[in-house]
């Protein structure tokens, strides 16, 4: 596997809806969160980010952007699998 350019990705509106992403993220415009551009230009030139993100995504850590760190899954709509967790920064990393 290659872990150079991710490929754009359509956005997995189902789940970004039901998790309430754009609540705080926009993909081009930093709002009450940074935007999934920045992010993506951030963890661009790192292999293990896209697994550290997942992790973060689904079971929280400590904020490094601001003061705000997400909310965890279940105040943002639900649970969150492992690979519904993989699916979404898969897509955040693309943009
Ligand atoms: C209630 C507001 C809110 C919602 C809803 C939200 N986020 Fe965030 N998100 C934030 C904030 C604030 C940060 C910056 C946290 C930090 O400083 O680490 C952030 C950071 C991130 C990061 C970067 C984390 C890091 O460690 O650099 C990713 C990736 C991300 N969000 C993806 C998502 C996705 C995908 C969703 C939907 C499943 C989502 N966010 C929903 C507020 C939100």
């Amino acid at each position: 596997m290659t872990s150079g350019e991710a490929q754009a990705q359509s956005e997995p509106t189902a789940l970004v809806d039901q998790q309430h992403c754009m609540f705080c993220h926009t993909v081009d415009a930093p709002f009450l969160a940074p935007s999934f551009q920045q992010i993506a230009a951030r963890y661009h030139n790192n292999p293990e980010a896209s697994v550290m993100l997942e992790q973060k995504l689904r079971v929280g850590g400590k904020a490094h952007w601001g003061d705000m760190s997400m909310p965890l899954p279940a105040d943002r709509g639900g649970p969150l699998s492992q690979e519904d967790a993989h699916t979404l920064i898969q897509w955040v990393l693309s943009q």
